[in-house]
């Protein structure tokens, strides 16, 4: 049912709101700081895809007070003069309240998160919203685009992992982000957004760092292993996905699922793409049928497939290969032709493909699928040229890596043409290639365009304390 997850919010709200102090009544927050505590304006508004991107949107957004406070969503079609402000329709939201005080180190008490979806909206059309209790405490006006139904040019950014130091380091990179590509459709964050899954002071910097882009672009987030963690104990607690995910995104529930995989799989269609969200944390194995059976839909021009975990993971220090996502998944993105595949995880810069596979083996020469592997926090690890022979000898062909560098992507489709850009967080492009596809034969050739720019190594890169690629030098005895 599309409002199950509505639903169950409403139904958790009188267990969650038992004697507890709101961050408005709460005195001391400690060390908090200002723009961390919730209050009766509207923060932390995130903008998702969730049904269909030519008519339907979702927003979330967090307040704190009483919680009887009325929370809606103002919308009309935006136009450029204020008078759109005379044909606006609101919806009231569903709401759930939170104490974030059930984990460790979070002294806020209770907040409480809204999310309206705006559903029959007019496809190519921008339209304004706004958030808030209906009186005087509102968010701004901020504006989207709804998509055609129709394959249609478009664009959309991706980033690896942010983790740590998000709000020193990750708000350029996001920002740059948006002076490359200001009207992408879409932003992919493809896990470990964060370092400490239910820590609230690092969901509010990840949220700070992006600051209007996270309402105005719509997000796709997917859970990486950081947004899983004990909640109170680190060693004695089971792990489990982050308290703030459920309530702070608003995702489409696939109800098929297991409920732990509910608003971590799921999938986008937008204007011709197929854009599939996995689940590395749980095993591939209980995801392989929904896998397969979006994958068996017919009429997209392009297929690509996201989750955290590299499939062949590049860096030093980590296992060779996540080899049940290899033996569950690969064998489908084969079959089915998928374009792309993008992850994270592994702090480092890697461009590799896999050619078209025969009965005989990979056919020397072609191209079927991009695997991409990024990071656009400031934590570094090294790649390690071992796993990367070990690849090779499984037919991935290693086309371009950097280290200790801090990226996002910007993805291009415009018909038959994927352009694929990767650029450092001054702006400066790193890597690009132009994928060109025959729709009637599903076959593809792959152009790359990589700059003249040197690779990014640990040798030739300065870094700092979150750089665990090489050991530091010893300092030399002076000499006697
Ligand atoms: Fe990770």
């Amino acid at each position: 049912m599309k409002f199950h997850r509505s639903l169950l919010k409403l139904a958790l709200i009188p267990a969650l709101t038992v004697s507890s102090l709101s961050a408005h009544e709460s005195e001391d927050h400690g060390k908090l700081r200002h723009w961390e505590i919730a209050s009766a304006e509207p923060d932390r508004i995130f903008l998702t895809l969730y049904g269909d991107p030519a008519t339907t949107r979702a927003v979330t957004w967090r307040t704190a007070g009483k919680k009887e406070t009325l929370a809606v969503a103002e919308i009309a079609k935006s136009m450029g003069g204020p008078g759109f402000i005379n044909d606006t329709s609101r919806i009231e939201a569903v709401s759930e309240s939170l104490v974030l005080n059930e984990a460790r180190k979070n002294d806020q008490g209770e907040v409480h998160y809204h999310s309206v979806i705006f559903e029959d909206l007019e496809p190519e059309t921008l339209y304004c919203y706004r958030v808030g209790d209906g009186e005087e405490h509102w968010s701004e006006w901020i504006q989207f685009r709804t998509a055609s139904p129709q394959p249609k040019p478009f664009q959309f950014v991706y980033f690896g992992d942010a983790q740590n130091e998000v709000l020193s380091h990750w708000s350029r990179t996001i920002r740059m982000a948006y002076q490359t590509a200001p009207n992408a459709d879409f932003a992919l964050h493809a896990g470990d957004m964060i370092n400490q899954a239910h820590i609230d002071q690092e969901w509010a910097e990840w949220f700070k760092a992006g600051g209007f882009l996270h309402s105005q672009w719509s997000g796709v987030p997917v859970a990486g292993n950081h947004e899983y963690g004990p909640k109170k104990d680190k060693k004695k607690d089971p792990k489990t996905l982050s308290q703030l995910w459920r309530p702070q995104f608003t995702l489409p529930v696939v109800e098929e699922l297991p409920e732990n995989l509910h608003e971590t799989v799921y999938t986008i269609e937008y204007q011709g793409m197929q854009m599939i969200v996995l689940n590395s944390n749980e095993r591939p194995r209980k995801q392989t049928a929904y896998l397969k059976e979006q994958l068996e839909k017919p009429g997209f021009r392009w297929r690509v497939v996201t989750f955290h975990h590299s499939m062949f993971s590049p860096r030093r220090g980590e296992s060779d290969s996540s080899l049940e996502m290899e033996a569950e998944w690969k064998p489908l993105f084969e079959k089915h032709n998928v374009d792309l595949v993008l992850q994270g995880h592994d702090h480092t810069y890697t461009r590799g493909q896999l050619p078209v596979r025969e009965e005989a083996g990979y056919v020397k020469g072609t191209f079927q699928t991009m695997y991409v592997t990024t990071v656009s926090g400031p934590k570094q690890y090294a790649i390690d040229k071992e796993h990367e022979a070990v690849y090779n000898k499984k037919g991935v062909e290693t086309i371009r890596n950097g280290e200790q560098t801090q990226f996002f992507q910007v993805i291009d489709v415009e018909d038959n043409e994927l352009t694929y850009k990767a650029y450092t967080s001054t702006g400066e492009l790193y890597d690009a290639a132009l994928i060109t596809k025959d729709f009637k034969t599903g076959e593809k050739k792959i152009t790359q365009q990589i700059p003249d720019v040197p690779a990014k190594t640990f040798e030739n890169t300065p870094g700092t304390k979150n750089s665990h690629g090489v050991k530091p030098k010893k300092k030399e005895e002076p000499k006697k």
